[in-house]
């Protein structure tokens, strides 16, 4: 954390304006409070990417891009890295912010940064259009920081070092769990679902009904999950409910997508 802290302030220094990827669907939880303290301390503006928009509420996230876009510095959109169209739109984004950099003397330089697991990776790829990092689904495969030009008169420079969040909630470390911004065995899947399902009980009940056939009326996150595995089959040997596989599923359909468009937070609850 603190090695991160370091290599992303002594970056800083070299950098015209900061992009930082956030997970669409928990952009709070996802941001990195370093991100925006070290930033702010420098004076460098921020273009926030809430990511995976393909996957989140879009109303919700138009709350959120209204939220961040408020702030000082900084300009917020929401896009797709799979989306070639999204991603070719963020050069003239970026220059936007730092308008009297362009050109080969004076270059453009970005940095990119966020939590693992926000699509870094991906988008790099699809800004310059070849493989240059490994993609995983598993966090943090990009480890070390490179500088590629993006064409005439643009850097990007990948985020030095790991950037994990420091997590001062618990609601947080439960939904980038969901999310699988945080690796398969820092946490129990069950009780990472049941969270979850806690949350998409109070918020999209229409949602669970329609793709597991159940109704929801008095369930709560650990009685849904038992509703899941005799929906789904989901028995060990013997008869007895599986509720590991259950959560399995749960948050599968959640992170694929199967589930339909959802956000887990709203810009008003994290005060
Ligand atoms: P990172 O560098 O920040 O750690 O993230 P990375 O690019 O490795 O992306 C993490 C996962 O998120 C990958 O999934 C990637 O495909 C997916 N992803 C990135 N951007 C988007 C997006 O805009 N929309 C959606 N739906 N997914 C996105 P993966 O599980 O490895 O699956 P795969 O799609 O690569 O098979």
């Amino acid at each position: 954390m603190n090695s991160a802290r370091r290599a992303f302030a002594k970056a800083l220094a070299d950098i015209d304006v900061v992009i930082e990827v956030t997970d669409a669907r928990l952009p709070g939880a996802s941001s990195n409070p370093m991100i925006e303290e070290l930033r702010r301390f420098r004076n460098r503006p921020c273009l926030k990417l809430l990511n995976k928009a393909d996957l989140a509420d879009p109303p919700v996230t138009r709350e959120w891009i209204a939220h961040y876009s408020a702030q000082p510095g900084v300009r917020a959109v929401a896009i797709s890295a799979k989306h070639p169209a999204d991603v070719g739109r963020i050069p003239a984004l970026a220059q936007q912010l730092a308008p009297h950099r362009s050109g080969a003397e004076k270059p453009l330089r970005m940095i990119l940064a966020g939590i693992p697991n926000t699509g870094k990776s991906t988008l790099m790829n699809a800004l310059i259009k070849r493989r240059v990092a490994k993609v995983g689904d598993e966090p943090a495969v990009t480890k070390s920081q490179q500088t590629l030009d993006l064409g005439p008169g643009m850097t990007l420079t990948d985020t030095p070092g790991l950037m994990w969040p420091k997590i001062e909630h618990d609601a947080d470390g439960f939904m980038l769990a969901a999310s699988h911004a945080i690796g398969r065995n820092a946490v129990i899947d069950e009780e990472v679902a049941a969270h979850l399902g806690a949350i998409l009980l109070a918020r999209y009940p229409a949602l669970i009904e329609a793709r597991y056939r159940i109704d929801v009326a008095g369930l709560d996150g650990e009685s849904l999950l038992e509703r899941i595995a005799q929906r789904r089959g989901c028995m060990r040997k013997g008869g007895e409910i599986d509720l590991e596989k259950a959560a399995n599923v749960f948050l599968t359909d959640y992170r694929t997508g199967s589930l339909g468009h959802i956000t887990l937070e709203r810009p008003g609850e994290r005060l």
